[in-house]
């Protein structure tokens, strides 16, 4: 158990183990599933529960808290590392109601068979009164499923944002120690899961900025008692603003896409602008994820293998058409050995990116003089679109 306040505890778990989640995003640093338990003068409330594999370690910690009655489970997010361990609460506290919207309770029904009348349904702008402190509800959408809101803990100027503001990292530290680590996290989970949702993030900015915030309280990651760290981040992330960054997203079979990207990279770091090639077989794809954040173009490097573009390929482009990031430009270069569809498959594969296409750069077999050639126009072209950034 973690004192946040005076009568406010962190009784969540550590993940220190965890490499996947969703059995899809890379946790490098582990995770945490942060719930909070508040004591109010005449009711205690708590905000989100924790993966239900960590159920023991959660009830140990409420346990040293010493209460013996829940009154009020606040349910922020419906997904399972906050809610998994609702049933057993209940179970435990059986006068303990659940407290939602209507769609949250919704999910809750479906996914863990809770029962209606365990259910109080609250909306936009109500309250609940714990005694001396007031709990206060702010309806966040699209962070990232449709259900997701936020408590705001009006007397200590609170804000439990769940997995809005959060970061991956498994650490002791209750709070933010290293600014520039918990900002390169919280990035990284930005860009996997929130990217896709800058216009509800932004109108959800605005509606928290009306409040008094002197503490953000994710229910991943550490807590920020300076707000504006991590809220200046998110507004930069969401920003149309680009940097004059490449990335090359690339495979290759034989070497020869491989030679070309290297020239490439010579090519564009001469030019003064930073490059980053991701050779798929061994990236990180949560790394990748990342830096689409702000990137400025994305060049997709592939051979042609049965007709097409290689399967990681194929899977870089879904990656990045579904995060939809807000890069201005895109293109591909590759190699190939008698023909191919790679060009239009790539096309047909990121439609949801609102990026100019540049004339790719496809090479039969190994580079030629006359191939370096279209490789420094391509260039030159990269370097002109980057211009008006
Ligand atoms: Fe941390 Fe969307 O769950």
């Amino acid at each position: 158990m973690r004192k946040l306040k005076d009568k406010i505890f962190e009784v969540g778990a550590i993940d220190w183990d965890r490499t996947l989640f969703d059995e899809l995003v890379p946790l490098p640093d582990g995770t945490s599933y942060n719930s909070y338990l508040i004591l109010g003068s005449e009711k205690t409330a708590l905000i989100d529960t924790v993966e239900p594999y960590k159920k023991d370690i959660f009830f140990r910690h409420i346990k040293e808290v010493g209460i013996d009655r829940i009154d009020y489970l606040i349910s922020n997010h419906a997904e399972q590392d906050h809610s998994g361990c609702i049933p057993f609460v209940l179970e435990k506290y059986p006068d303990c109601k659940v407290v939602t919207n209507a769609k949250c309770k919704s999910f809750l029904i479906e996914h863990l068979h809770i029962p209606d009348e365990k259910f109080i349904e609250i909306k936009e702008g109500d309250t609940i009164s714990l005694g001396d402190k007031t709990l206060e509800f702010i309806m966040t959408p699209w962070v990232h499923w449709p259900e997701t809101m936020s408590t705001y803990l009006q007397e200590d100027k609170i804000l439990f944002s769940c997995d809005f503001f959060g970061s991956h990292r498994a650490t002791s530290n209750l709070f933010v120690k290293d600014e520039y680590k918990v900002v390169e996290d919280a990035k990284r989970y930005y860009a996997e899961i929130m990217m896709p949702f800058r216009s509800h993030i932004k109108r959800n900015i605005e509606k928290i900025e009306k409040k008094e915030i002197d503490i953000i309280a994710p229910s991943h990651g550490p807590v920020y008692d300076k707000p504006s760290l991590i809220i200046d981040a998110y507004k930069d992330w969401i920003s149309d603003r680009v940097e004059n960054k490449v990335l090359i997203p690339f495979v290759s079979m034989h070497d020869s896409t491989e030679h070309l990207v290297n020239e490439l990279v010579e090519r564009l770091m001469n030019k003064g602008i930073e490059v980053i090639p991701y050779n798929l077989t061994v990236t990180d794809v949560g790394e990748f994820a990342m830096a689409l954040v702000d990137a400025g173009t994305i060049v997709f490097g592939s051979p042609y293998v049965l007709g097409g573009l290689h399967p990681q390929c194929v899977y870089a482009a879904y990656l990045a058409n579904a995060l939809r990031p807000k890069v201005k430009f895109v293109s591909m270069i590759g190699s190939f050995g008698w023909g191919g569809k790679g060009v239009e498959q790539l096309k047909s594969l990121i439609s949801n990116l609102k990026a100019e296409w540049i004339e790719p750069v496809m090479v039969k077999g190994l580079a030629k003089e006359e191939d370096f050639e279209r490789l420094d126009n391509f260039v030159e072209e990269i370097v002109k679109r980057h211009e008006s950034l």
